[in-house]
């Protein structure tokens, strides 16, 4: 029977017996006496096997390989002044081991080494493939439990400071428009009809608020199918948050202090209250990005009213064409980015171009003021617009200023990239700084120009900003995000709640009346049963524990996540189905696979 966990023993143990389990970590032979480290959840301690002083357990140690799993019995001591190890939190004792039994063995080579003492790079995809070896590693065991921690704060603070009940809703309904295509499945008993896997709660919680549920949580699972990245998973979870007779300004309070509540109890960080907030519009005025990372500078510069007129034709068309001029000014950036590097070709070149950019004019400020840049710029600038550039920017001998012209949404692009690679490259990202900020007021809606017609920034259940009713289509929205250090790890807003104003907001986003009566029918018509004024927000759980972990994907802090390519290594899904299944659900398949 286990008395203790490997990590918890202490030098408050040493002269008692103790029976522990684990998996063999590493084993070391040193002339004759055997060392293991012994691993379980908990962590590491030391054992040892002692042909004149255990001499029972010195045969079976002796056998021991890496991922053996045993049972040992043996007395804790204290290590001698040599061998102490204080990067362990067991480094005082080790385990003279009297018994030792061998529960299960390795029989094949392994994949790669478990082992913490080990630090290689392990391929992801074999430790996605072999996701059991990969979790026992000390990294990803101590992601699990900080994933763990995040999760039953929340559950404790909701519940038993503000109140809130969990209720679960449904994985098989309706589609939920949040913006991504939906996973789909086919019914068996209605023929031809399909389930959508949920985007979100969005409208179950809502439908809780008209249900009197008045604060409502969910630690939900979401399935959006969306182009993948570090920070994007088809298959996520979110808290999920919605509350009924709460004030914009009331839920946010409630949210901070959920926020640093976390903070403080996973991480012992103590947040100063309240969080700042930015405009939408001031946060892609100065950053360019609605989810700015603040803990550099490298702010933006708008100088479209200055080069309106410019004599070069890419300045002077770009604003003539209803676009605009930014600046991204860098500091020191004389001597570090050379023209190579901004020209085609170039690494910053090549990000602009990624976002959209054309070309990437830039000014160099030289020692004595004089700026230096091609001659299509230096020759067309006044001495005026040249003091006003530099004054505008705060340009000091050794700046560089890199400039982007053309529609606003592609200015915008290039240079929030730009900043974000010069802010790494040069290093001016402090890691240990936690800046967390609200963006407010965004606008209803954004021009989507492939579908020519308006679309729902958040979704089309955001409640117009009461000042702007009189023109919905260019209202702000009584939405709110929370940023991170750069990453949007919640969203939310206060919800329409009268039927007449829903039905605008879906006319405004083109969508019939016919269209959204098939559609959110059930919404619309509940919107008539007395709703109260509500409101929520949803945080990607898995972003913030990245965030929180210090990691830079949320693969690693989910047990299975997907891959890129939306796989799981470890189950190999998705997989094919026999015909016999897909006729039963009424579906033909059209896919040919290549010969
Ligand atoms: P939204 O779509 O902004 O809002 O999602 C809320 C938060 O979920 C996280 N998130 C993701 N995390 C991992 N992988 C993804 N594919 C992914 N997509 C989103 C982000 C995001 O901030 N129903 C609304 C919430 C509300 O209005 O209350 C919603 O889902 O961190």
């Amino acid at each position: 029977m286990r008395t203790h966990y490997c990590g918890a023993l202490r030098s408050s143990h040493i002269g008692e017996t103790v029976t522990i389990n684990g998996w063999v970590d590493r084993r070391r032979d040193h002339g004759g006496v055997i060392f293991l480290d012994l691993r379980d959840r908990s962590g590491i301690v030391q054992i040892v096997s002692d042909p004149q002083r255990t001499p029972d357990s010195y045969e079976p140690a002796n056998a021991l390989r890496n991922e053996y799993v045993v049972e040992i019995t043996g007395r804790v001591t204290q290590r001698p002044e040599e061998s102490l190890n204080t990067r362990i939190p067991t480094g005082e004792v080790e385990i003279y081991a009297d018994k030792i039994e061998l529960l299960n063995a390795v029989r094949k080579q392994l994949p790669f080494q478990v082992s913490t003492a080990d630090s290689e790079s392990v391929r992801e995809d074999l430790r996605l493939k072999y996701r059991y070896l990969d979790l026992r590693r000390d990294r990803m065991a101590r992601n699990l439990q900080l994933r763990h921690q995040v999760v039953k704060t929340m559950r404790r603070y909701l519940e038993d400071v503000e109140n809130f009940i969990e209720v679960e809703t449904p994985i098989l309904t309706r589609s939920t428009p949040e913006g991504a295509r939906d996973y789909i499945l086919p019914s068996r008993v209605s023929a031809g009809e399909w389930f959508a896997l949920p985007q979100s709660p969005q409208l179950f919680k809502q439908i809780l608020m008209v249900a009197g549920c008045d604060r409502y949580y969910q630690i939900a699972r979401c399935f959006r199918d969306e182009d993948l990245r570090a920070d994007r998973q088809p298959e996520f979870t979110q808290l999920d948050m919605e509350m009924s007779f709460m004030s914009q300004e009331e839920i946010i309070a409630l949210n901070e202090k959920l926020v640093s509540h976390i903070f403080k109890t996973v991480k012992d960080i103590e947040l100063q209250l309240p969080f700042p907030r930015i405009t939408y519009a001031d946060a892609m005025e100065r950053y360019g990005c609605d989810k700015p990372d603040t803990r550099y500078g490298l702010e933006l510069v708008n100088v479209s009213d200055i080069l309106k007129d410019s004599g070069f034709k890419v300045f002077r068309e770009a604003v003539a064409n209803g676009g605009i001029v930014k600046i991204l000014p860098i500091p020191n950036g004389n001597d570090t980015i050379s023209n190579v590097r901004i020209k085609p070709g170039g690494d910053l070149f090549k990000e602009a171009a990624e976002a959209g950019a054309k070309g990437l004019a830039y000014i160099r400020v030289r020692e004595d003021g004089e700026i230096d840049t091609i001659g299509a710029i230096k020759d067309n600038l006044t001495p005026e617009q040249k003091q006003e550039i530099l004054r505008r920017t705060d340009a000091k001998p050794g700046h560089l200023l890199l400039f982007a012209a053309a529609d606003t949404g592609t200015v915008n692009k290039t240079l929030d990239r730009l900043r974000q690679f010069v802010a790494r490259e040069f290093k001016l990202i402090d890691p240990e700084k936690i800046n967390l900020l609200w963006v407010v007021d965004f606008p209803m809606f954004e021009w989507n120009a492939d579908e020519k017609r308006l679309e729902a920034l958040h979704h089309p259940f955001t409640a117009p900003h009461p000042d702007d009713l009189s023109d919905l289509k260019t209202a702000r929205a009584q939405a709110y995000d929370l940023v991170y250090n750069g990453f949007e790890v919640g969203g939310g807003s206060r919800r329409i709640y009268q039927r007449q104003i829903q039905e605008e907001v879906f006319e405004a986003i083109g969508l019939s009346p016919e269209e959204a009566q098939s559609k959110f029918g059930f919404l619309l018509e509940a919107f008539e049963y007395g709703t109260p004024p509500h409101g929520g927000i949803a945080y990607g759980l898995d972003r913030l524990v990245m965030l929180l972990a210090g990691e830079e994907s949320i693969r690693d802090v989910i047990a299975f996540p997907k891959t890129q390519q939306a796989r799981c290594l470890l189950t190999d899904a998705p997989s094919s189905v026999d015909a016999k299944q897909l006729k039963e659900l009424h579906v033909a398949s059209t896919y040919k696979p290549k010969s």
